[in-house]
């Protein structure tokens, strides 16, 4: 789709045919089955691996901190699978987001790939990062029993250090873990140098990464290497945690340094009645259509607690890639406005 040396504007061209292919090849099997049943989701091949994920997957941070009841969690997962989406990613630190995805689609394991991330623990006495070989293989013992499952797709080191990246037995721990069987597949999940170095050190099938209209460090940093070496890319906060919704500074933290860079982007879409127009060219549509497009991203991991999201949210995807003179806005604006320190939020 988007192959070495292309020019953007026949990466967009290409990437623009596939969408309404895809949309069109999905309405007209819709039309034969079933009136009203949406078209398909896009599929993507993650890297070198043997997935094919749905454009749109699902981010369990939120599960976990906003503390969404099992009734919702059960409502919202499988709504996300009804609606298409493959991929669930998780972590063992995000408070109890694994032991709620076990207990709603456990017994669905074979109509997704699960991701999860390993390193820390949230079990007292012990909680923090621990990222000897040991620490990481008990990390991710303990996320195969939460999960209920034998096996996980793909186990990520959750955003450690370039230092101990380099150190090395994290590294270990993760490649002992595969070689044991208990995942399939190994990433590293986090941002600027410590995601080169990553990429550059050949041992990880995949990269989770951020990826959005305020978050644009990694397009040139790490997506060019990351699809040459082959890896799966996750485009972690693909949303931007849509901070446009804010009128004011949030109240969460997590949220507050993606406000303020969008206060000096002043993107359009982002500023005036665009902000709530739910379309595919209101501010979500337009953020999450950049994020899909850039090279090398082969699924967007959107948090929600809200059961509906999904089909919104695959509806928005829908409508393919941004048109290429306001993507290269979006892009021209973020060099323009940028500063140094606006590296890969992790
Ligand atoms: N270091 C790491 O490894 C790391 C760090 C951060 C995140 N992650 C992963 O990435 C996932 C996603 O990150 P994230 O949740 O921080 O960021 P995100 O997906 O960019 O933002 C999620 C927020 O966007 C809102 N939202 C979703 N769809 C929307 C729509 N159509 N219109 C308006 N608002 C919408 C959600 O609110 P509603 O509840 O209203 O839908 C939610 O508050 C996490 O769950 C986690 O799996 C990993």
């Amino acid at each position: 789709m988007f192959g070495n040396g292309s020019s953007r504007r026949e990466v967009l061209a290409g990437s623009a045919a596939m969408f309404s292919l895809a949309a069109w090849a999905g309405a007209s099997a819709g039309r034969s089955q079933d009136a009203a049943k949406p078209p398909a989701l896009e599929r993507r091949r993650f890297g070198k691996t043997d997935m094919q994920v749905a454009v749109l997957g699902f981010g369990g941070a939120e599960i976990g901190y906003e503390g969404a009841d099992q009734p919702t969690v059960d409502k919202l997962l499988n709504a996300a699978l009804d609606a298409g989406l493959n991929v669930i990613d998780t972590a063992e630190c995000y408070v109890d987001s694994e032991l709620k995805i076990g207990s709603a689609v456990g017994a669905r394991r074979k109509d997704f790939y699960l991701f999860t991330k390993c390193g820390h623990t949230s079990e007292p006495p012990k909680e923090g990062p621990d990222w000897t070989k040991a620490g990481v293989l008990q990390s991710i013992e303990r996320s195969l029993k939460r999960l209920k499952t034998d096996v996980i797709d793909l186990v990520q080191l959750h955003s450690c250090s370039l230092e101990e990246l380099k150190k090395g037995e994290c590294i270990e721990g993760l490649l002992e873990a595969k070689k044991q069987g208990k995942t399939r597949y190994v990433g590293y999940s986090g941002d600027s140098l410590a995601a080169k170095w990553a990429i550059e050190s050949g041992k990880f099938d995949a990269l989770q990464t951020s990826i959005n209209v305020c978050d644009q460090e990694c397009i040139e940093l790490t997506l060019p290497l990351a699809k040459e070496k082959g890896l799966g890319v996750i485009a972690k906060r693909p949303i931007a945690n849509a901070v446009w919704r804010y009128d004011a500074r949030p109240s969460n933290d997590y949220h507050v340094e993606y406000w303020e860079r969008l206060q000096e982007l002043a993107y359009d879409f982002a500023t005036g009645p665009l902000r709530t127009d739910s379309s595919p060219n209101g501010a979500a549509g337009i953020a999450m259509r950049f994020t899909a497009m850039q090279p090398g991203v082969s699924v967007l991991i959107v948090g929600t607690t809200k059961p509906e999201r999904w089909a919104q949210n695959a509806e928005l995807l829908r409508a393919g890639p941004l048109a290429g003179e306001l993507h290269d806005s979006i892009r021209a604006r973020w060099k323009a406005a940028s500063k140094p320190d606006w590296t890969g939020r992790t």
